[in-house]
């Protein structure tokens, strides 16, 4: 059994004052505003709780399905490794990168400045990233796009969705269980078209022809549970709230979940924000009617 720790959006707050200066854009500008009215909605504190109570868990592996940072700045880059590693080591954490972190174009060198350990084993190369854990493996597409202002759709691309049906094949040979990241949800309904994967049903054609066994995703800041179609059967698709986020703002408060993956069963445990004590602790646990993998049949 692979105990799979998901948390998605910190959110992690921008640095005190006008920001790194010269480094702005009007999507920045933009967004900087939209920050001002919901930067209540996220907590460092509550951020802090849950990440002790995640490292308390103890589980084998961490992913974070993005939004890290909010204007994607160097200075909240630097902000976003230093919060990673008090996860635990790079080779245990995986990130997924969200819409804040590519609001505008950044050249190659920089993009993401600095995350590339938590991508994947492989460092600098290409998404999608496979991270091979025993009988699990982790494959991590990156969905961050730069958008245009009052947008945070998502995109993977052609070259992306064709190297992850040659990934997902290649790990179905393997007989491994294979748990698919990304940032945006694939599924329909859990997030408006202004904030969509825009190639959403590439995506799907890909998971239906090739399988695999979970999706998790994060952006919705919302708890939601869907599913896809693969040769197996469904594949349940889970989103995370933020891990930051403060009771009464129009999202549910700060959760992260604790995915117990064997190949007869998946156990999600939520584990969050208790609005009545403030105490982190369970909050329910299921398990996943609709996990049947190839591999156990
Ligand atoms: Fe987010
Ligand atoms: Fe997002």
């Amino acid at each position: 059994m692979f105990r799979l720790a998901h948390l998605s959006d910190p959110h992690l707050p921008p640095p005190a004052g006008p920001g790194a200066r010269g480094e702005l854009a009007a999507k920045r500008a933009l967004s900087r505003l939209a920050w001002r009215r919901k930067r209540r909605g996220h907590d460092p504190a509550v951020l802090a709780a849950i990440t002790a109570d995640v490292a308390a868990q103890a589980c084998d592996h961490v992913a974070v399905t993005g939004d890290l940072t909010n204007f994607s700045t160097l200075a909240e880059f630097a902000g976003a490794r230093a919060w990673l590693e008090t996860l635990g080591p790079a080779s245990g954490v995986t990130v997924s990168p969200g819409n804040h972190d590519a609001l505008v174009a950044q050249d190659e060198g920089r993009r993401f400045a600095g995350l590339a350990p938590w991508f994947g084993d492989a460092g600098d190369g290409d998404f999608p990233h496979v991270r091979r854990r025993g009988e699990v493996a982790l494959v991590n597409l990156c969905s961050a796009i730069p958008t245009p202002p009052l947008f945070a759709t998502g995109r993977l691309g052609a070259q992306q969705i064709e190297r992850l049906a040659d990934l997902l094949s290649e790990l179905g040979r393997e007989k491994r269980l294979r748990v698919v990241l990304l940032h945006h949800p694939p599924v329909d309904g859990v997030v408006s078209r202004r904030k969509a994967l825009i190639d959403a049903a590439g995506l799907r054609e890909v998971l239906a022809r090739c399988g695999a066994e979970l999706v998790l995703h994060g952006h919705g800041h919302e708890a939601a549970f869907g599913k896809t179609a693969s040769p197996a059967g469904p594949i349940p698709v889970l989103g995370v709230p933020s891990a930051s986020a403060t009771p009464g703002h129009g999202h549910p408060a700060a959760r992260w979940h604790a995915i117990e993956i064997s190949a007869a069963q998946v156990e999600v445990i939520a584990r969050g924000l208790d609005t009545a004590t403030g105490v982190i602790g369970e909050i329910g646990r299921y398990r996943l009617p609709a996990f049947r993998t190839g591999i156990a049949a």
